[in-house]
């Protein structure tokens, strides 16, 4: 069900550093900051051959990351995004196998402008998944 890795996100404590590193240190194409302020972070995308990164910055006083960064301090993988077709079909099927589906269960609109869901980290070998149709 599902495809390809199309990003794995690393929360960072400070965006302009991590481009930094990304760009001058490991030569990577990196995007421009956007602010996303319905999910409460600022991202930026590191564009690689087979796949992306997505760094996550804190954005507001309500962020979801904050906690994660607490913990975290020196930033860390905060999660994987798998490509489906069908963002139903999946949920659908994800939740009759007993997997757990975070929030009302319904896809939000996300970074790229495409459907998402995530899923409970307890049930996919402590890692949170995001899901997203492209
Ligand atoms: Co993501």
């Amino acid at each position: 069900m599902i495809g390809r890795l199309n990003h794995v996100a690393i929360a960072v404590p400070d965006l302009e550093a991590a481009t930094a590193i990304y760009r001058k240190t490991l030569g990577a194409t990196v995007s421009d900051m956007v602010d996303q302020p319905d999910h409460g972070v600022t991202t930026v995308f590191v564009e690689l051959p087979n796949t992306k990164i997505e760094f996550l910055g804190v954005l507001g006083e309500n962020s979801p990351i904050a906690a994660f960064l607490a913990k975290n301090p020196a930033g860390g993988m905060h999660h994987l995004c798998y490509e489906v077709d069908d963002i139903y079909a999946a949920r659908d099927q994800i939740v009759a196998e007993g997997g757990r589906v975070l929030g009302d269960g319904e896809p939000k609109i996300g970074a790229h402008d495409k459907p998402v869901l995530f899923l409970h980290p307890k049930d996919f070998c402590g890692t949170l998944v995001e899901l997203e149709q492209v």
